[in-house]
């Protein structure tokens, strides 16, 4: 018996001790988490800076009600991550419309706009997310001021295999977004992550040996930037815009 008990206090000592730097280090960790969402929405509007919170200060941050497509006020401190797997802040999705394989989509989306001192929008950054093959990939996506042509894309969370479907976050995959469109002449999302090498302004090129990431690209692009996504609020975001 008596051997047991130091090793028993030693547990107990080690125990407590981790749990102890867990919960001092978790303030840090969560500042770490937005921080880095804040390099990425930068980074995908094309904004490489160590002056992240200046940079991020000059974006304005506007949330958008999903049913009426009318942007609205709310705290400023909402997260629609948290949002989307609460019943009370999300909803579920259709089965034949869910095809980023998100479950539930949050009632109020979050965009990131920089507007010019006319109020006349600059560029914007979008939150998308969707399946891959291993997890859900989460990122954003940047549009210019005509709200079609593409600044950039950023992943900030991912499970894809390095080297295959982790090649999202290739710079030179991700280059290959700059200056496509997203919006056909009909006003249908055309955006895409091809098979091979894009050929097209509506084509992005695919990443070999990834056909399932890059479908999951696709899927998420066609959701968010689609009819249940962002895509009213983007064709009347001008207009709203004056409304704040
Ligand atoms: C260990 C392992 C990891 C893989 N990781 C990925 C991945 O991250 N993304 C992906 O699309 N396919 C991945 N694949 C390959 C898929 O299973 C599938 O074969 C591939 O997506 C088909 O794409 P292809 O038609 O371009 O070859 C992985 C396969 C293995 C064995």
């Amino acid at each position: 018996m008596n051997k047991l008990i130091i090793p028993l206090v030693v547990c107990i000592a080690c125990a407590i001790i981790v749990s102890i730097t867990a919960v001092t280090v978790r303030p840090d960790q969560n500042l770490n988490i937005a921080n880095e969402k804040k390099v990425k929405i930068l980074a995908a509007a094309g904004i490489q800076t160590d002056r992240v919170d200046e940079e991020f200060s000059k974006i304005k941050t506007l949330f958008v009600d999903f049913k009426t497509n009318k942007l609205v006020t709310i705290d400023p401190a909402y997260d629609h991550i948290k949002a989307a797997s609460n019943p009370e802040l999300s909803t579920l999705i259709p089965k034949g419309e869910d095809i980023a394989v998100l479950k539930r989509r949050e009632n109020i989306g979050t965009l990131y706009v920089w507007v010019d001192e006319k109020n006349s929008i600059e560029k914007l950054v979008l939150p998308i997310r969707g399946y891959g093959l291993w997890g859900t990939l989460y990122g954003y996506l940047s549009l210019d001021a005509d709200l079609n042509t593409v600044r950039g894309i950023e992943y900030y969370d991912h499970k894809e295999t390095p080297g295959l479907g982790g090649e999202v976050d290739n710079p030179n995959w991700k280059s290959d977004w700059y200056g496509k469109r997203v919006y056909n002449d009909n006003g249908s999302v055309a955006l895409y992550v091809t098979k091979g090498v894009s050929s097209t302004e509506y084509e992005i090129d695919g990443l070999s040996g990834a056909t399932l990431t890059t479908n999951g690209v696709s899927n998420m692009i066609k959701y968010w930037l689609g009819e249940n996504g962002y895509g009213p609020i983007i064709k009347n975001l001008n207009k709203e815009i004056e409304k704040i």
